[in-house]
């Protein structure tokens, strides 16, 4: 490690209160966006644990509070209480009991051109905060409270360089996003407040996500009638009549996109039937299909399957559209994405969206879960420069 680095380092402890926090000199900001010295991370622990970055230090404290969803309530908290203090205007949006949004915003304007936002919500299970070499491992670590507290020190950050001013950007942080997506569907219709922009963190390796497939999750049940399968004619299987339809389902023709690949088509779930003795009175299979394009088609397609079909109860289901994102942004590389998020749920005009973040979904939801340090301090600069582009729009 370099002489200077551990100087500037100090500095940082001595300068970095967060309860005391704005307004001052941004030294400690940059250092948390520009560092790019080559020995920088081999003492990752040094720095993680000894809180020199506010970067890593939010991103700890973030990942350190529990929050699965449904139990967001302390991180929120933790949350409002640090955009306070960074001197930033903090709403909060009631979503549902102990469960809120955030919206942060410097100044009074409560329009502004872009929208930054992550959710705050994660999987199960909890998974602590380590460090591993160049890592930063546990349940948050890419997805998502690494996007999160990178978002937050680039907009600090910009604030403190002046790249922004009043208007031009706010943050987003909802409650729900892993499984109904509650918190953002709130802010949508309820916030009262209109955007031209909007930038999502979820964790693309530090690319723009190009777009990512929609969704049909449906069930299909079928009521058949017991019997002793010496007597099968006595009966009604409902194995017999629930495995053809999940082959057809297997084998229909699927709308493709050449953005997005082709639509995918997962039988989650089958449960059926009680002994090898008896005729199943009833099965049900639970599916999801990763839709890459014209949803209604799909829909369509699985109804002539299951439809008018004896002892199957008629097939309702949840459909997100696909998502087609903004990616052509000088400097950026893209990414394909498989994985579905908030954007869906936002539901107001806007202009243009991008999605974008630090680390993998590849790991994301896994006991694997982490952050390459790099890729977390690299982001910041990222929302920075997405930021700044957006204004020249
Ligand atoms: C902010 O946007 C909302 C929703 O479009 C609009 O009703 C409101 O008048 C805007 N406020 C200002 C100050 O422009």
């Amino acid at each position: 490690m370099l002489l200077s680095n551990l100087l500037l380092g100090a500095l940082c402890v001595l300068a970095w209160n967060p309860l005391d926090y704005w307004p001052q000199d941004p030294l400690h900001l940059k250092l948390a966006s520009k560092w790019d010295s080559e020995d920088a991370f081999s003492k990752l622990e040094d720095y993680v644990v000894e809180e020199k970055y506010p970067l890593l230090k939010l991103h700890r404290s973030l990942m350190e509070i529990e929050s699965i969803t449904g139990n967001e309530y302390a991180v929120a908290n933790y949350l409002t209480k640090y955009l306070k203090n960074s001197g930033l205007t903090v709403e909060t949006q009631h979503v549902e009991d102990k469960r809120y949004n955030i919206y942060a915003y410097y100044g009074e304007q409560r329009n502004t051109s872009t929208v930054i936002s992550s959710h705050i919500d994660v999987v199960p299970p909890h998974i602590g905060y380590s460090v591993d070499g160049t890592k930063i491992r546990g349940r948050g670590a890419c997805d998502d409270k690494g996007p999160l507290a990178a978002q937050v020190i680039a907009f600090l950050d910009l604030l403190h360089e002046g790249k922004i001013k009043e208007g031009d950007a706010s943050l987003l942080f909802v409650v729900g996003e892993e499984n109904s997506g509650i918190g953002m569907r709130t802010a949508s219709e309820g916030l009262g407040i209109s955007w031209d922009y909007a930038i999502f963190g979820e964790p693309t390796e530090n690319k723009l996500g190009v777009g990512h497939k929609g969704i049909f999750a449906f069930d299909v049940e079928v009521i058949g009638r017991a019997s002793h399968s010496g007597y099968p004619e006595l009966g009604i299987s409902a194995t017999d009549i629930l495995v053809p339809i999940l082959h057809k389902i297997q084998n229909l023709d699927l709308p493709k996109s050449d953005l997005l690949g082709p639509s995918t088509v997962n039988i989650g779930k089958i449960e059926a039937g009680v002994a090898a003795n008896v005729v199943p009175a009833y099965g049900k299979a639970t599916i999801a299909i990763r839709v890459a394009s014209d949803l209604d088609e799909v829909v369509r397609l699985v109804h002539t399957v299951v439809d008018d079909v004896e002892h199957v109860v008629p097939v309702k289901g949840r459909t997100t559209e696909p998502q087609y994102l903004d990616y052509e942004v000088p400097g950026f590389e893209s990414i394909i994405l498989a994985y579905n998020t908030d954007v869906p749920n936002l539901m107001l005009p806007l202009k243009k969206r991008f999605l974008y973040g630090p680390g993998t979904i590849h790991v994301a939801h896994s006991e694997d879960e982490h952050v390459e340090n790099k890729d977390l301090l690299d982001s910041v600069v990222g929302y920075k420069g997405l930021v700044e582009h957006i204004l020249t729009l």
